[in-house]
């Protein structure tokens, strides 16, 4: 018996990372997924990682920050699965620089992917979820996981877009919460620390070394310990659970 059993998910920015491991985290759990990405043979991976735990799954290429393959994306997901009961919105980049030199472009481009992709996908799922019945007809809902950052919380020098779109996805986060409470929707961001990753690893190794010093547990996170965070959010376990930033980091802040 899995903590998802029956339910159908979207996870973008899945061809690697933490996607890719929260999506075959929610297959073990018994959840049929649909992954994104920029181009749908990145997807090959996580697809075969999917099908191997024995759960269906659906590559889709599109962009997060463009309106239309948005829509287009949450329609095939429907005509495939029937529902969404679960949204994952991990699609996120890095165009790191200090601010008296960040570029128009590079501002644009991290608020794009990270805070208008995750307005996006909620908004084209918050009409299906509330249509979502039980059995006996009352709201069966849905819930939105968004991907936010212990930068979006504290700031951190050279990363004015990168922390200002983490920061715009946690009262994004609140302000959904609040308006689709009532249809049942949930709506919760993880916060994560520092997470072993393609997107962690380009990190100089001093820059690496002052997090580490910063982390009472003394470890980099894993996207394991994200994952697991996501099944506990997206599952009835957490039927109570709306409108919080879950801070998944080593106890670097509180
Ligand atoms: N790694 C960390 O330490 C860390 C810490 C805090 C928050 N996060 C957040 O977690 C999420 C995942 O991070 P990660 O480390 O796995 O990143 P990653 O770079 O390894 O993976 C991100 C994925 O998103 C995809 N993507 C990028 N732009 C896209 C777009 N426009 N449309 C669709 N897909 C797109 C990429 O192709 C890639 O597969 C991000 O939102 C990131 O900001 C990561």
């Amino acid at each position: 018996m899995g903590k998802l059993d029956g339910k159908v998910a979207i996870v973008t920015g899945a061809a690697r990372g933490i996607g890719q491991k929260i999506a075959v985290q929610f297959a073990k759990e018994g959840a049929d997924v649909a992954v994104c990405d920029l181009k749908a043979e990145w997807l090959e991976e996580t697809v075969g990682l999917i099908e191997a735990e024995g759960r269906k799954a659906l590559a889709v290429g599109v962009n997060v920050a463009e309106s239309a393959e948005v829509d287009a994306c949450v329609k095939s997901v429907i005509e495939k699965f029937g529902k969404v009961d679960t949204m994952i919105n991990n699609a996120g980049i890095t165009k790191d620089g200090l601010l008296m030199r960040m570029s128009d472009e590079d501002w644009d481009a991290v608020i794009n992917v990270n805070l208008k992709g995750t307005f996006l996908f909620t908004r084209a799922v918050a009409r299906p979820m509330m249509k979502n019945k039980n059995a006996d007809g009352t709201a069966a809902g849905g819930t939105i996981i968004n991907l936010a950052s212990v930068v979006g919380i504290m700031g951190n020098a050279g990363q004015a877009n990168y922390t200002a779109s983490k920061g715009g996805v946690i009262s994004l986060t609140k302000t959904t919460a609040k308006e689709l409470g009532s249809r049942n929707v949930r709506c919760n961001a993880i916060a994560p620390g520092f997470i072993q990753s393609k997107m962690t690893d380009v990190l100089p190794d001093d820059v690496k070394k002052s997090y580490m010093d910063s982390i009472p547990l003394k470890r980099f996170g894993t996207a394991d310990d994200i994952a697991k965070c996501a099944v506990f959010l997206a599952s009835d376990d957490a039927s109570y659970i709306t409108g919080q930033i879950i801070s998944v980091n080593g106890g670097m802040i509180g």
